[in-house]
């Protein structure tokens, strides 16, 4: 199987190149990145598949930045939606499946319940905007696909939400966290396995994937403290209290329906968390 990754070296790209080179040895793993690649260059996207003819493309690569976004948000469609359009287009050339992957800012947030697959997507901002035009993209022009929503993604080494709770807590600065947005926290390395264990149901459709259950993001840091033994106080706050260019959906985690049917399993975000902590967080 020849697997092509974009976005290889974000988050989530390593860890499913990490993964897939150390399976079963008949898996061939290329991939693209900026400065080197950029998909929303029709003409790299099309020599690049030409060249190493991907039977599985795993689409990971976008403009991630919510605030960014927010303050760009024709250049968010233009690289989420343009780019994803040229994977798309050559991915359908070279006969592959797409493995697009996607976000839980695609829905408002406003339900109360955690998201089903095929509920209404209803963008909550401009980056969720971008993402709900990259899985219409998918839907209309790669030949066979899988959509894959995940959410509040976090792995080693990167400046992400946990990391940047610890560095405030052990440097004594005091912690405000907003109780207003809700979702499931993912670790990238369960995600990307689950990711891989997807593609060999030889399945089609819309997928979640995310660590099972959510909590708001007060809920998650305190539970990030408590797994670092760090008995230290976080002042709950809405998140009118702080200004930020992107508005994030309010209640918005997922459930794995179609994936966990499929025998595609994923453990609660709690476990997960507890284990990167342990592996990566420990001073
Ligand atoms: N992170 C989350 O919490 C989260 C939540 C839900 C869904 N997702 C989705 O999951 C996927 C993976 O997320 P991630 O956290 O691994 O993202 P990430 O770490 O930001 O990685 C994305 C990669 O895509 C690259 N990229 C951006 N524009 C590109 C372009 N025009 N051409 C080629 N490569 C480009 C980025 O390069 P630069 O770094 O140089 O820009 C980066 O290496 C994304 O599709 C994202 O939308 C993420």
């Amino acid at each position: 199987m020849r697997v092509f990754i974009t976005g290889l070296q974000g988050q989530l790209g390593r860890s499913l190149a990490e993964k897939l080179s150390n399976g079963e040895g008949a898996i061939v793993v290329s991939g693209g990145d900026l400065p080197d690649w950029d998909m929303t260059d029709p003409e790299q996207v099309d020599k690049v598949f030409a060249d190493f003819n991907p039977d599985v493309v795993i689409h990971s690569a976008a403009l991630t930045n919510v605030d960014y976004c927010a303050e760009n948000p024709a250049e968010a469609v233009r690289v989420n939606g343009f780019g994803t359009y040229n994977v798309a287009v050559a991915g359908a050339v070279a006969g592959a499946l797409m493995v697009a992957i996607s976000t839980n800012e695609v829905f408002d947030g406003l339900v109360n319940r955690p998201y089903l697959e095929y509920d209404r997507r209803n963008p909550a901002n401009p980056y969720g905007y971008s993402k709900w035009v990259a899985e219409q993209v998918v839907e209309r022009f790669a030949g066979h696909y899988m959509i894959v929503r995940t959410s509040w993604l976090y792995a080693p080494g990167g400046a992400n939400f946990i990391h940047k709770i610890l560095t405030r807590a052990r440097s004594g600065e005091p912690l405000r966290v907003v109780t207003n947005e809700v979702g499931s926290p993912t670790y990238v390395n369960d995600l990307a396995r689950a990711v891989i264990e997807l593609i060999r149901t030889n399945r089609q459709g819309v997928y979640h994937l995310v660590n099972e259950g959510g909590c708001s993001r007060y809920d998650f840091a305190r539970a990030i403290l408590e797994l670092a033994d760090l008995d230290i106080p976080i002042e709950p706050i809405t998140s009118d209290a702080f200004e930020r260019a992107s508005s994030p959906p309010p209640y918005a985690p997922l459930d794995n329906v179609f994936a966990a049917a499929l025998g595609v399993k994923m453990r609660p975000w709690q476990e997960a968390l507890a284990e990167y902590i342990r592996e990566y967080e420990q001073v």
